[in-house]
């Protein structure tokens, strides 16, 4: 058997090679209109994953997941429930954005990907999943939550509930963000108030995260912020 460090070394090199094989990916139409392939974020053992649609016009442009709108309200959650974004990995279901011309203007529109693109893309969201190997994985919105568990997913009747994967891997169920963002304004607080109520159920997986990060820097060799501080570096 490896020793921890050298299997999560093993681990961050598999994640980087995916990672760059992802950047090529013509495996279905949507790459060729991308600005980049959006990969995931996050640490190698972080215990909680989130898992959204596809990058928006911003994540294109910048090549990080959720940080548009529906990534502004992702965070205003992490901080509503005391979450470190930094523990928790983030993903996409769709690794590409999909989009259309608006009818009269310049900007880009969001369009759900087509179920053959979100299956061309399965085996990158699985690569993920099996390198950093979190114990939980929250389920943003229908793509997502029918990417994770293999099966349609009617996330208005199944919101806030756990299910297993055949992995063992445990997925909680909630809207995406960008739902919120459409919801009516005099609806959204109640709805985000919903919201924040789902996505507590998976805090215990999150305050885990911070453990598993702490064990993760040690393996790596990597100083936790406060002793770079410290050692003023
Ligand atoms: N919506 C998503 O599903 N993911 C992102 O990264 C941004 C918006």
């Amino acid at each position: 058997m490896p020793s921890p460090n050298a299997d999560l070394r093993e681990r961050e090199r598999a994640w980087v090679q995916q990672r760059q094989l992802a950047e090529a990916c013509r495996e279905c139409p949507l790459g060729a209109r991308a600005t980049q392939t959006v990969w995931g974020e996050g640490p190698l053992g972080a215990v909680l994953m989130l898992v959204g649609e596809q990058p928006g016009d911003q994540e294109d442009i910048q090549g990080r997941p959720f940080v548009g709108p529906a990534g502004q309200l992702l965070d205003s959650a992490f901080h509503d429930l005391g979450w470190d974004r930094s523990n928790v990995y983030v993903t996409n279901a769709v690794k590409h954005f999909k989009w259309v011309p608006e009818v009269r203007g310049k900007r880009r529109m969001h369009k759900t990907p087509a179920q053959r693109e979100a299956d061309a893309c399965e085996h990158w969201l699985e690569s993920e999943i099996a390198l950093v190997r979190p114990r939980a994985i929250v389920a943003l919105g229908a793509v997502a939550a029918h990417q994770l568990l293999k099966r349609p997913v009617p996330v208005m009747r199944e919101r806030g509930h756990w299910f297993d994967r055949a992995d063992g891997r445990a997925v909680l169920v909630t809207l995406h963000p960008s739902a919120l963002l459409r919801t009516d304004p005099a609806a959204r607080e109640l709805a985000y108030t919903a919201w924040l109520n789902d996505l507590r159920l998976a805090s215990r997986f999150a305050r885990d995260d911070r453990r598993a990060a702490l064990r993760n820097r040690a393996a790596s060799g990597t100083p936790s912020p406060r002793a770079r501080a410290a050692r003023g570096t």
